[in-house]
This record gives structure tokens, C-alpha cells and sequence, in this order.
């Protein structure tokens, strides 16, 4: 009657796949209880490390459990716990872990009635609330772990991509918020065949990397020439960021999701450590408050 689930932060995009591309951390996100009640009501009961409504129709966790309960007819409520480790507004998918973990724990209590897809679809419902978009990324990534790609909207298809257990994200997070519904509208609606070409050869060689671990491939690949960018000016000395990382080894760097936080791939965790230490310098220096992060994928 009870589950506990972790609910893991996501890296969107992955530099050339923005909207379609995404991977789950292990080593971060938040930590979330469901209890079945009685009551037939989807309630919160406590929140802690950000300030989120406690309003069942106004949190994107409250939203899907809401709206899984009425799609299956069930005859029970629920109480949500949600207990936050990263904070919305920080490219991390913060929303995306409320709404996926709410659906996939919400599923648990129905007896695993919905398929992943499914529960990716209610899970958007959440991301339509926290930033006007049903965006997928995130919250794919979220409840299939690992690296997934967006193939298609409409209808939805989720591809699980493989990857090499050696790759390392690296996450550094200066404490300044980017709403994602902000980021959106700096990018432009349309872009030039080039720069297209260039972005979806990209994304190829991004999954065919992924596929067959040749992280020269990843590498090459991890470049950006849509969203990077257009948002770039919106995280504080990104550019000396991501230089930094890469002269240290990283596979390639980017903006996790709508920023502002930055992430990199490399092989093996010394590499991420020394990544790690490279970001951390950047921002020290420049007297900038962060947080990072190291994770497995
Ligand atoms: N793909 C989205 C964006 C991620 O970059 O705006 C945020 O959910």
C-alpha cells in the first residue's frame, strides 16, 4: 500500500538531440512516497527542498497521479511525500522527475497496468503544466533510464538506446534559475537546411556512437547548432566552462536541458573527476555559487 521510489534527474538533449534526446543520472533525484488512501483524493502532504503547491491540480507529481487514477477508475486516493535533491529551474529535469515518478509509482500501486510509453505519455501531462510544453526528453529518460531518443510525437516512440557503462556525466549547476518556458522562446522556430543537416548528421553519429561505444564517434558528435547557441548567453562564462571540460579530456559538454546547468560525457570516472575540477575552477574563480555533480548513466 506503500512505495518508495527514486526519481532521477535527467540530461535533455545531449547537445544535437534537443526534444529528442535525453539520459537518466543515477547518482542524483529526488526521493518520492505514495501511500494508497482511502479517500479517493490525490493529496500532498509534504514537500521539502523547493517550494512547490501543495495543491494536487497545481503539482505536475499531484497532476498525473490525478489523472492515472481517473484514466484506470480506480477506488483508492493517494498521499504524495516528494522529497526534492535538485531544484526546479535547473536543466536537470526537475519537473520531469516529479511527473515520471509519480507515474511510475502511481503504476506500481495499480499493479503495473500501463507500459512505459504509457506512463511516458501521462508523465508529459506533467511537463505541460510545469512549462507549457508536453515535452518528452526529459521524462523518457527518466522512466526508461539510460539514453533514450524522442523518434516521433505523434504518436509517441520511445527508442532505448544503448550505451558504454564507461560513460561519465560530469553536471555543474550555478545557482541562478532558467525557467524552460523562457529558454524555449529564444529559439527560433526555423532554421536554415544547413545548419539541419548538420544537426541531424549529428544526432546519427551520436546514436551510432552510443551503439557501438566508439566514443570517438560520441565525441565528434556531441555538438550543438540549435539550442547552444541561441541560450548560451544565458548561463554565466559557458563557454569557459565547456572549453575547460574538454581540455580536460571530456567527450564533449553542453547545456543539460534548458540550462542553466552544464554537462559533459566522458570515458571513466577519473576523467569525469578530472572534468569535475576544471568546471569547479571556472566558477570558483569567478565567484560564482554552483553545485556538481558526478553520475553514472
Ligand atoms: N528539450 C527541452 C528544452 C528540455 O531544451 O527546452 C526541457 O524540458
Amino acid at each position: 500500500n506503500q512505495v518508495k521510489i527514486f526519481a532521477p534527474a535527467t540530461v535533455a538533449n545531449v547537445s544535437c538531440g534537443y526534444d529528442a534526446m535525453g539520459f537518466a543520472l543515477q547518482a542524483l533525484g529526488d526521493e518520492m512516497v505514495f501511500t494508497k488512501t482511502d479517500s479517493n483524493v490525490v493529496t500532498i502532504s509534504k514537500i521539502e527542498g523547493a517550494e512547490l503547491p501543495f495543491e494536487a491540480d497545481k503539482n505536475v507529481a499531484g497532476v498525473v497521479a490525478k489523472l492515472m487514477l481517473e484514466d484506470s477508475k480506480s477506488d483508492f486516493g493517494v498521499d504524495i511525500q516528494i522529497f526534492k535533491k535538485f531544484i526546479p529551474g535547473s536543466g536537470l529535469g526537475s519537473s520531469a522527475a516529479s511527473a515520471s515518478g509519480s507515474a511510475f509509482a502511481i503504476n506500481q500501486l495499480l499493479g503495473n497496468k500501463y507500459s512505459n510509453l504509457e506512463l511516458t505519455k501521462f508523465a508529459m501531462h506533467g511537463e505541460v503544466v510545469a512549462c507549457g510544453s508536453a515535452i518528452a526528453d526529459n521524462v523518457a529518460a527518466a522512466i526508461y533510464g539510460g539514453f533514450i531518443l524522442v523518434r516521433n510525437y505523434q504518436p509517441l516512440d520511445i527508442v532505448e538506446i544503448p550505451s558504454p557503462s564507461e560513460l561519465v556525466a560530469t553536471i555543474i549547476h550555478p545557482q541562478i534559475e532558467v525557467k524552460t518556458e523562457d529558454a524555449r522562446k529564444v529559439i527560433k522556430p526555423e532554421i536554415p537546411i544547413k545548419t539541419a543537416i548538420a544537426q541531424w548528421a549529428n544526432v546519427g553519429g551520436l546514436i551510432s556512437g552510443l551503439h557501438t561505444s566508439d566514443f570517438d564517434l560520441i565525441s565528434r558528435s556531441l555538438v550543438d547548432y540549435v539550442a547552444e547557441p541561441a541560450r548560451k548567453h544565458l548561463i554565466p562564462h559557458f563557454d569557459a566552462v565547456k572549453n575547460a571540460a574538454i581540455e580536460q579530456g571530456a567527450l564533449g559538454a553542453g547545456i543539460s536541458g534548458s540550462g542553466p546547468s552544464i554537462f559533459a560525457l566522458s570515458k571513466g570516472v577519473e576523467t569525469a573527476n578530472n572534468v569535475a575540477e576544471a568546471m569547479n575552477k571556472i566558477y570558483k574563480d569567478k565567484n560564482i555559487d554552483y553545485k556538481i555533480y558526478i553520475s553514472r548513466i
